[in-house]
């Protein structure tokens, strides 16, 4: 039996995060220039059904799938993947899962790990798993890592397409009628989203009047943006980046080093920037001004470097 390889983009969220827990639109596009990996080969000289689990980045090494625990992401991703092709046990293989996509940073890596296990073994057992069950078993694991996901990020890193995504309804995906570019800048700083959609709940809970208008209007721009894409006028996009981050601050999902980011951004001519994903930390985009020489983003990703990001990326939706 052949190795099966499959991969999985990250991903980062334009507009909309955490107001897309409470029912608002958001709006999130896949970064191909970072992904998560899983190769899965036959091992015929392990025990009959015996999956085996290298992922160096969570230390595991020549691992038995079913010794991880049951709430492990990697453990449920090979359950549920089972369970879709009701199989009680995978064939004895072994599968090593890689990523370039930093962890806790807003980036999708859960949801990029489990698409790309899930597709690899469905693969490898001879019944590839169509993409709606993909992304209803990254659903489940996100619930792991994130408690109560909108399904966002595993939807975006599945389908590997723009996003238009609203809560509990079909997929809708948007097209890039003209091409710009973003830096993704990372503080560096750890932030599980958990965490913070948890903070955001709290709060939500004793002030419902100011978080229900703060989503409204992040609801609103969403659909601005949406419209600008759509329209090839990606230069209307920065000012509602401004605005956007401006209500993720209000919301307290901001923190010092990332608004030390979107100030160096703006101050190196980025034409808006606002946190992207969970907040507290992880990472910020800038918007290239659409018309700028192509050389404007490597000073934007200097001047970020310069004030503290540990890293940049450069990506062009089209
Ligand atoms: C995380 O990438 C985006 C959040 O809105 C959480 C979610 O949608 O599940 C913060």
């Amino acid at each position: 039996m052949p190795a099966f390889r499959a991969t999985a983009p990250g991903k980062i969220i334009l507009f909309g995060e955490h107001a897309v827990v409470y029912g608002q639109p958001a709006l999130a596009v896949p970064v191909p220039a970072v992904r998560a990996q899983a190769v899965i080969s036959a091992a015929p000289n392990l025990p009959a059904g015996e999956l085996r689990l290298t992922a160096p980045a969570v230390g595991l090494e020549d691992v038995v799938w079913s010794q991880l625990a049951p709430e492990h992401p990697l453990r449920r991703a090979v359950d549920l993947t089972l369970a879709a092709l009701q199989r009680s046990r995978p064939l004895a293989a072994r599968m090593r899962v890689t990523s370039s996509i930093p962890v806790a940073a807003g980036l999708g890596s859960g949801a990029a790990v489990t698409v790309a296990v899930v597709r690899a073994l469905s693969g490898f057992l001879g019944a590839p798993l169509p993409s709606e069950q993909v992304n209803a078993i990254a659903y489940e694991v996100e619930k792991i890592h994130h408690g109560t996901p909108s399904g966002i990020d595993n939807t975006v890193v599945t389908y590997a397409m723009p996003v238009y995504f609203v809560r509990g309804r079909p997929v809708q995906t948007f097209r890039v009628a003209r091409p710009f570019t973003l830096v993704i800048a990372d503080t560096g700083v750890p932030a599980p989203t958990a965490q913070a959609v948890a903070d955001v709940r709290r709060a939500a809970e004793a002030h419902p009047q100011t978080y229900e208008d703060l989503f409204a209007r992040i609801g609103a721009l969403v659909e601005q943006a949406r419209q600008a894409i759509e329209e090839g006028a990606p230069e209307r996009l920065g000012a509602l980046m401004d605005a956007n981050h401006r209500l993720l601050q209000q919301m307290g999902v901001s923190c010092p080093a990332l608004d030390r980011l979107v100030a160096a951004a703006k101050a190196a001519g980025a034409a808006g920037a606002k946190l992207s994903g969970g907040g507290r930390g992880g990472n910020m985009i800038a918007l290239v001004p659409p018309q700028a020489s192509p050389r404007r983003a490597a000073d934007i990703a200097a001047a970020l470097q310069s004030a503290g990001a540990t890293r940049t990326i450069v990506t062009t939706l089209r």
